[in-house]
């Protein structure tokens, strides 16, 4: 899927506020494909394994706990160029400092619960997209 899929994950924070269908109106706007989606709920080990890059940071354990704190939507989605353009579409991490319009200055919290997740690299599209789905849900 190299340069043209991301993974994303609409975080507790925005599925326990009713963000969702506004979040993948957002996704759909900026013309992305869904090519895999599920709700679901991490449990405190699988949050900790998919996050294990933040392993050393100070925010890890609040991370894993807020990640496995209710339910998630994961998805795949296509688009050219998708994970830099995904990560523009969602805004900096911290949603004081995320430009007017993006995902996280709409709708997130604060740095900690911040909405959405949004693959970082080409290859961790992958890992995480292969960390919730198999090759026979997507499409
Ligand atoms: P994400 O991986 O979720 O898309 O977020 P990101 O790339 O913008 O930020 P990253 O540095 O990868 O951090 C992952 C998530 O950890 C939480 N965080 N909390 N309290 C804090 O200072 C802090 N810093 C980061 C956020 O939920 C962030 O999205
Ligand atoms: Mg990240």
């Amino acid at each position: 899927m190299a340069g043209n899929r991301t993974f994303t994950m609409i975080k507790p924070d925005a599925v326990k506020a009713g963000h969702i269908g506004a979040i993948l109106a957002k996704i759909n706007e900026a013309g992305f494909r869904i090519v895999a989606m599920k709700l679901t709920k991490l449990s405190p080990e699988k949050a900790g394994e998919f996050y294990e890059i933040h392993k050393e940071r100070p925010f890890y354990g609040e991370l894993v706990e807020f990640m496995s704190s209710g339910p998630i939507v994961a998805a795949v989605l296509e688009k050219e160029n998708a994970v830099e353009s995904f990560r523009e579409l969602i805004g900096a991490t911290d949603p004081s400092k995320a430009a007017p319009g993006t995902i996280r200055a709409l709708f997130a919290k604060s740095i900690g619960e911040n909405a959405v997740h949004g693959a970082d690299s080409d290859e961790n599209a992958v890992r995480e997209a292969s960390f919730h789905f198999a090759a026979t849900e997507m499409f």
